[in-house]
């Protein structure tokens, strides 16, 4: 059952990354299972893990950082109540309508977040269901659908503030957060916002000096052997695995995370729960995993 909020963005539908290697992204995103898709119009190199015609743009693009995400808001109805809600906070959001149709989508709006991060709104997403999705490894599909792609966390210079705008301003709940205790007196906040049953589709993190603006990009797998066999492809393959193997407290997602050639992460899971609907009570947790994430640096 989905539990979607009113006048609230439904789910994370894409994600833009400048890139300064193509050519080293062509062998990660083929290890993470990707299929290629049509390139965009603007020049950039799409991906699809799912019916949907892509949900992965990579632009060549020197900063080597997160770009823009997309969020979808379902209906043409639902999108105006979007754009109408975030004007009333009081936030800038244009209608784009050469942007849409780049983005392959029917209607779009754009706004920043505090920290700049390009979110666009949109609804009508291109659909290829006659062009069957096929991963390049043994691997059936990425669990999507209603939940959108996975889940982004991102580095925010003032976490109050950004918290206040994904909840506020696009209409995403709590689900609960995690007060880490990185080092003896330091406690690092994660905050996880759902904007349906998946647990989290944002989770915001306080920025480290010299960091990326995401930390990582989620993609959830049907089972432990599509993790177990993407981990084999990696270590194999040389890439540096971020953290081992575990399960997170929260959202007991099963994973391991990967650098990507950009510096930011991945993290490849499974199992994941769903949060609960309107009796869905919000958790605070010490641990970011009840076990396993072992990592040789933070
Ligand atoms: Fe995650």
């Amino acid at each position: 059952m989905i539990h979607q909020h009113d006048n609230a963005v439904g789910a994370l539908g894409y994600l833009g990354f400048g890139v300064a290697s193509q050519a080293a992204w062509t062998d990660h995103a083929a290890l993470l299972g990707l299929m290629s898709a049509a390139a965009g119009p603007d020049g950039s190199t799409r991906y699809r893990i799912d019916e949907h015609a892509w949900r992965f743009a990579l632009h060549d693009d020197p900063t080597d950082d997160f770009l823009y995400a997309g969020f979808e808001c379902g209906s043409a109805e639902h999108f105006d109540a979007v754009v109408r809600r975030i004007q009333d906070a009081g936030i800038t959001i244009e209608r784009d309508a050469a942007l849409a149709a780049t983005r392959g989508v029917m209607e779009l709006a754009r706004c920043v977040d505090p920290d700049g991060l390009a979110i666009e709104l949109y609804y009508g997403p291109r659909l290829v269901p006659e062009v069957p999705f096929r991963s390049p490894q043994p691997l059936t599909g990425f669990v999507t659908g209603d939940q959108g792609l996975g889940h982004i966390i991102v580095n925010t210079s003032d976490v109050a503030a950004s918290t206040a705008f994904y909840t506020s301003v696009l209409g995403m709940r709590l689900s609960d957060r995690i007060l880490f205790e990185a080092a003896p007196g330091i406690v690092i906040p994660l905050t996880f916002l759902h904007c349906n049953d998946r647990h989290h589709s944002i989770a915001i993190a306080p920025a480290m000096p010299g960091g990326k603006r995401i930390h990582h990009v989620m993609l959830e797998v049907p089972g432990i052997d599509d993790v177990g066999l993407a981990i084999d492809r990696f270590m194999k393959a040389g890439t540096e695995i971020t953290a081992t193997l575990g399960r997170h407290s929260n959202d007991r997602m099963l994973s391991f995370y990967v650098r990507t050639p950009s510096g930011f992460e991945v993290e490849y899971g499974c199992e994941g729960i769903a949060v609960g609907g309107p009796d869905w009570s919000v958790g605070t947790h010490a641990a970011i995993s009840v076990w396993g994430h072992h990592r040789a640096r933070i």
